[in-house]
């Protein structure tokens, strides 16, 4: 913290009434909860009075003058360098040494632009996958980072996407429910019995990455292979029109190599491939995952489906997306189950976690 920073605090002070200042010293002197949540699209920090999101990608450039190299982040990087712009997590976690350097000073980054205490308890979302080099990078670029001086733990991300879910509190970590965590690289699947992740699950063939690769397609098929669109078009399609609820056709322009330009309007490919995404996911849930948490703990089953699912991960921010879900789950098990979402599913891992780093602070657990 500068000197000028640390003066403007002693003024605030000065100036409280004498009891709310006994408060705000006993508060200054605790660390600041802090959740992270580095995905595969999207990295989210969430503080006490900000929440920061930007697309995991990295573009570096020369320093005109100096010749030094200098790094670009997030949406400027995919803008400004679209030919060279790294999704170093693409694959979900840093694969390699080079995915992790690349992590690591995207993290810093993004940290040297918001003003994130040091002095702090980090708890990040880490995905349910088996992936131990990866997961050791993923954690190395956090403990390696200069957050979380007093306390750094991860939890589960579809555990810290619930807790917004299931109530104002900790209730995701007081309970027996299944969690469904629809993210970019993996379908997700968990039963959690007060915060212990009783069963995993995942699959890497029921993706967001993947319908993005077949709206690419079908927007091919529609157009009678006149128009080629890129992955983040893809992407950029399905997170702002896909809707089951309301989808409404749109139309776009390319521009014609030899000069021109071409209007197209898409009407299917968006939807047909969100149709088949919401009954593969449901084919796994009900067909492999199910199967498997019933079979290890029937109980626990028994109870967990009495109960909402809690369905988190960026696809469910698809308007309509979790009843599509329910509706068809119900169906393919014949028993008639419930569905829950966080309001904002692309936020949720890190507001969640930033909840459960405010509670290891509340009770001295760092
Ligand atoms: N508003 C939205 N509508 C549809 N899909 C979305 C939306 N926001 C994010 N997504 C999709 O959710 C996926 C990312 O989910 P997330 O849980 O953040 O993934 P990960 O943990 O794999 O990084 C991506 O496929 C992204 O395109
Ligand atoms: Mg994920």
């Amino acid at each position: 913290m500068s000197e000028a920073e640390t003066e403007e605090t002693d003024d605030e002070q000065e100036e409280t009434a004498p009891d709310a200042e006994e408060s705000a010293s006993s508060d200054a002197d605790a660390p600041a909860p802090v959740g992270v949540k580095l995905g595969s699209t999207r990295t989210v920090l969430a503080t006490d009075d900000d929440l920061v999101e930007s697309l995991t990608c990295l573009a570096s450039y020369e320093d005109a003058l100096t010749g030094d190299d200098r790094y670009l982040y997030g949406e400027e990087a995919a803008l400004e360098y679209p030919e060279a712009v790294e999704f170093m997590l693409r694959s979900g976690l840093p694969e390699d040494d080079d995915r992790a350097d690349l992590a690591a000073t995207f993290f810093e980054e993004l940290l040297a632009e918001h003003d994130v205490a040091d002095d702090s308890v980090v708890v990040y979302a880490i995905p349910t996958i088996e992936n131990d080099e990866g997961l050791a990078n993923l954690s190395a670029v956090i403990e390696d980072s200069a957050i979380g001086e007093q306390h750094i733990r991860s939890y589960p991300e579809s555990l810290c996407s619930a807790v917004p879910a299931l109530g104002d509190g900790l209730e995701a970590i007081e309970r027996i429910f299944v969690g469904v965590n629809m993210g970019s690289t993996n379908l997700e699947a968990s039963a959690y019995r007060r915060g212990e992740q009783l069963t995993r699950f995942a699959t890497g063939s029921v993706t967001g990455n993947e319908i993005d690769r077949r709206i690419a397609n079908y927007v091919e098929d529609e157009t009678q292979g006149r128009v080629n669109i890129d992955l983040t078009t893809a992407r950029e399609y399905k997170e702002n029109h896909a809707d089951f609820e309301d989808f409404q056709p749109f139309t776009d322009v390319i521009q014609q190599p030899g000069g021109g330009s071409h209007e197209f309007t898409i009407e299917r490919s968006v939807m047909d491939a969100l149709d088949e995404y919401v009954d593969e996911a449901v084919d796994a849930i009900a067909n492999s995952f199910l199967p498997q948490v019933a079979n290890d703990y029937m109980k626990t089953y028994n109870i967990a489906l009495d109960h909402p699912i809690v369905l988190t991960g960026g696809m469910t921010a698809v308007p309509g997306l979790a009843d599509e879900f329910e509706e068809r789950l119900s169906e393919e098990l014949q028993r008639e189950v419930s569905v829950v979402a966080p309001d904002d599913p692309v936020v949720a891992a890190a507001t969640g976690a930033r909840r459960i780093a405010e509670q290891l602070v509340k009770r001295d657990a760092y």
